[in-house]
């Protein structure tokens, strides 16, 4: 099916950076929210990055209203009823989510996608709520939603496999790479990304060094940004929410740091607010420091680079394990959704572990379990590999062959 017309339900800043997306492809897109200043927000988030782009002499001025014109903002539904597919990036509430489907099903017609930008309640959940399970899906975008390349699509138990084709179709009409991922709590990127940001924080709570110096050792491994500056660019409220989430889900290992709490509680929610581990503006970070100097320290943490590295390496083992994407599906995932790297080239989780050496990641993993317990569990997958002598690029195969 070829889409003509596209939707966005919630004009927050996922979701005008997401009609930004759709409008930049030449389609006309509705961007329909049900408060008057969130509508004039997403706006306003589109005409900046337009504005930015003129202003780089990308494009120009002529262009940016020819594409502006493409998007209609609206309070109602009156124009949804020929809108081939509908993004919902309404807040990540479950009943919330499958009330606005409802509202959907009543004035689109029944051909119409329905894709959530959950980044990660449940698919199929969603799906059981409407009356067209399979004509609904995952299509989960990264922040900056305009700026990274990757969509993750996540079909649910029900959806077809039609659906899954023409959703991939329209991702890459809007110049993004589409990676197709069996459904999973977090997904795959934040599934992996989470354990990752989560030990950051538990080396800061516990003293082992100060967010600039674990954010500068992250950009050097090869990070576009560090933890704490990527978690303010999320919104700490975020983190917390998706954190817990995946404890609930998946158990000790990823159990959120109580630093997530103490920011949150203090309305340090990130760039979003001017404060987070960070402050911005006018904002400084004296208040995260003494929120720190009042959390009981554990005296023998350590930070390395490899303490928050390696459970995102662990954590791609085990969604490998669980068929939930191939080994080269979850590097370029992580590639194009997170923008890591490892000694200046383009590598994901699983290059990188392979590059290192799968014997030398299991036993610092070991290591790293007998201090600090689950949330260093090594996978079994990883044992099976180095047993096998299936060490990396030493031996010319681990996640991947070499020549
Ligand atoms: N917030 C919003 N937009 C930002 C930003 C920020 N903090 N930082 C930069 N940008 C925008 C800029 O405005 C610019 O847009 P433009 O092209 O329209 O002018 C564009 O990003 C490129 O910026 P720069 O030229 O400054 O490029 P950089 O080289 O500094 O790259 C970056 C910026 C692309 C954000 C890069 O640092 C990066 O890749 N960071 C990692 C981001 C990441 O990991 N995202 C995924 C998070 S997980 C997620 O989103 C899932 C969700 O469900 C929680």
């Amino acid at each position: 099916m070829y889409i003509f017309k596209a939707a966005v339900v919630g004009a927050g800043t996922m979701g005008g950076e997401i009609a930004q997306v759709i409008s930049f492809s030449g389609l006309p897109v509705v961007l329909k929210d049900v408060d008057q200043k969130m509508l004039d927000k997403g706006m306003e988030t589109i005409r900046e990055i337009y504005q930015s782009r003129v202003d780089k002499g990308k494009m120009s001025a002529g262009e940016m209203e020819s594409k502006m014109a493409l998007i209609e903002p609206t309070l109602s539904y009156d124009s949804f009823s020929d809108v081939d597919i509908v993004i919902e990036a309404v807040p990540e509430k479950m009943n919330i989510k499958k009330r606005v489907l409802a509202d959907l099903e009543e004035v689109v017609p029944e051909t119409t996608i329905f894709a959530s930008n959950t980044s990660a309640l449940s698919i199929s959940e969603m799906a059981a709520a409407t009356k067209r399970p399979g004509k609904v899906i995952g299509m989960h975008f990264f922040n900056p939603a305009h700026v990274m390349k990757l969509v993750e699509i996540i079909p649910g138990l029900e959806t077809t496999q039609d659906t899954i084709d023409d959703v991939v179709m329209f991702t890459e009409s809007l110049r993004k790479l589409a990676v197709v991922v069996q459904e999973c709590p977090g997904f795959l990127v934040n599934r992996l990304l989470m354990p990752y940001l989560n030990e950051a924080t538990y080396a800061l709570q516990e003293g082992a060094a100060d967010a600039t110096e674990i954010d500068e050792k992250l950009t050097e491994f090869g990070m576009p940004m560090g933890p704490f500056t990527l978690m303010d660019m999320l919104g700490i409220d975020v983190c917390q929410y998706v954190g817990e989430y995946l404890y609930s889900e998946y158990g000790p290992r990823m159990e959120p740091a109580k630093f997530f709490y103490e920011l949150v509680k203090a309305g340090r929610l990130g760039e979003k607010n001017g404060k987070g581990f960070y402050g911005y503006g006018d904002e400084s970070d004296e208040p995260v420091k003494e929120l720190l100097a009042a959390f009981p320290k554990a005296g023998n943490s350590k930070f390395t680079v490899e303490r928050l590295v390696y459970p995102m390496i662990n954590e791609a083992v085990l969604a490998l394990q669980e068929h939930i994407a191939t080994a080269p599906d979850i590097d370029m995932a992580m590639i194009a959704g997170t923008g890591i790297t490892y000694q200046g080239e383009r590598k994901g989780p699983l290059a990188i572990a392979d590059e290192m050496g799968l014997d030398c990641v299991l036993e610092g993993l070991e290591e790293l379990f007998q201090q600090y317990g689950e949330r260093f569990r090594p996978a079994r997958l990883l044992k099976t590999k180095v047993r096998a002598g299936h060490l990396g690029v030493k031996a010319g195969r681990g996640f991947h062959e070499y020549a």
